[in-house]
């Protein structure tokens, strides 16, 4: 039974206020915080910030103080009964898209609330969350260079990542990774001086460059100088093109371009190049146009992330219109984590691939990392191999799949 809820404003990645919550049971306790997102979808839960004097009105006291309502309904309330608390919680706010309580007050209990019942149960999460079935272990898409919202360079394109598909085990898909992200930095290093190698958001590296083909370029030869085919390792894009729509044409390598321009302009990519898959090629609200990509490119992976903001309703119009075949899934853009489980059961009985995803301002909090195993999930997207915050998802898998041992197994895709 749950004893005391409590929360409290610690710091993000990007030096941000955000929320941490304490679930306290009988014999457990579980302590989660919650991301936050900069090329945020329009239509994302709501989080809630104070908007005063204090930390350029980013501070999260207001959500701090709604977990004291929160916690005063919890409180006596079986933690393993995760779907009726999350429902408590939605009814309790009583807007669509949580914007009473906010969703980081809401997704910041729903996530303490599971471990808090995992240790309760004496099972790790990923387990308590997956059952029996769950044992394989993602492979992780690798934010390694950087553009767009996230970085100070003139690429539109906000992530260029590489996806170690050739691996046997997670650890290995790790270290090709981490390989192939210094391959990059000593490569960049020597083309474009040493401030190339700064990162950005997600720990990708920022370099001073104008086109998109110049990036993959870049990354064709690390993968190559780690010592990696292109069958070992894949390319996957996150246009975010939300960032470079100005409500008509799309600006990409400085040039403007209709949707249909833009379509072409991605065929022509991955005939050059081995892109497994492409996330928001198009703005938040475009279905017809990733129907069109989705269908002109069926062997490639067309994500939403933006277009369906983890929303079971959005992802139920996706694929009634074949508008993509992938799933970006954040768990603070719906706000708990049982919906969050409904937009990926929905997805993948659909056929959809699954990436469980980070935000670009994290937390040392690693439940992401046991959501993927829990769901199967496909891709694991948490940043390059390199700070913190994107580390801590890492390495959580790699002792996750230490703990499976022989019953783990690496995804094939
Ligand atoms: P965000 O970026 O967390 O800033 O929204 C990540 C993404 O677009 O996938
Ligand atoms: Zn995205």
């Amino acid at each position: 039974l749950i004893r005391n809820i409590k929360a409290r404003e610690i710091l993000d990645s990007r030096g941000n206020p955000t929320v941490e919550v304490d679930v306290i049971t009988a014999n457990g306790f579980g302590r989660a915080s919650v991301p936050s997102g900069a090329s945020t979808g329009t239509h994302e839960a709501l989080e809630l910030r104070d908007g005063d004097a204090r930390y350029n009105g980013k501070g999260v006291l207001k959500a701090v103080e709604n977990v004291s309502r929160i916690a005063e309904v919890l409180v006596g309330y079986d933690c393993r009964m995760q779907r009726e608390i999350d429902m408590t919680m939605i009814e309790m706010d009583g807007t669509d898209n949580k914007a009473v309580l906010g969703a980081n007050a809401v997704l910041g209990v729903s996530m303490a609330v599971a471990k808090a019942a995992a240790s309760e149960s004496k099972l790790p999460l990923y387990r308590y969350l997956g059952g029996a079935n769950s044992f394989t272990l993602p492979v992780p898409t690798l934010n390694v260079l950087n553009g767009g919202k996230h970085a100070g360079n003139d690429l539109a394109i906000q992530e260029f990542m590489i996806q170690p598909v050739g691996a046997e085990t997670f650890a290995e898909a790790m270290q090709m990774g981490a390989e192939t992200y210094h391959a990059l930095g000593k490569y960049l290093t020597e083309s474009y001086g040493a401030s190339s190698t700064n990162v950005g958001y997600e720990g990708g590296y920022a370099p001073k460059m104008e086109k998109t083909t110049e990036a993959l370029d870049a990354l064709m030869i690390a993968i190559d100088r780690a010592g990696y085919s292109d069958e070992e390792i894949k390319i996957g894009l996150d246009a975010a093109a939300s960032e470079f729509y100005d409500g008509e044409n799309y600006t990409v390598d400085g040039e403007l371009m209709t949707a249909e321009e833009l379509t072409a302009y991605y065929v022509d990519l991955v005939n050059s190049y081995p892109i497994l898959s492409i996330e928001d090629p198009f703005y938040e609200d475009s279905f017809d146009d990733f129907e069109n990509l989705t269908s002109e490119l069926w062997e490639t992976i067309i994500v939403g992330d933006d277009l369906f903001v983890t929303n079971p309703e959005r992802i139920e119009r996706g694929i009634v219109k074949n508008a993509a075949n992938g799933l970006l899934l954040k768990v603070n853009q719906i706000g708990s984590l049982s919906e969050a489980i409904d937009a990926a059961t929905l997805a993948t009985r659909n056929g959809f691939s699954l990436f469980v995803s980070h935000r670009s301002a994290e937390t040392e909090d690693t439940t992401i990392s046991d959501l993927a195993v829990a769901l199967g999930a496909d891709m694991i997207k948490t940043g390059a191999p390199a700070r913190g915050e994107r580390t801590a998802k890492y390495n959580q898998l790699l002792r996750i799949e230490e703990e499976l041992g022989d019953a783990g197994e690496y995804i094939r895709l």
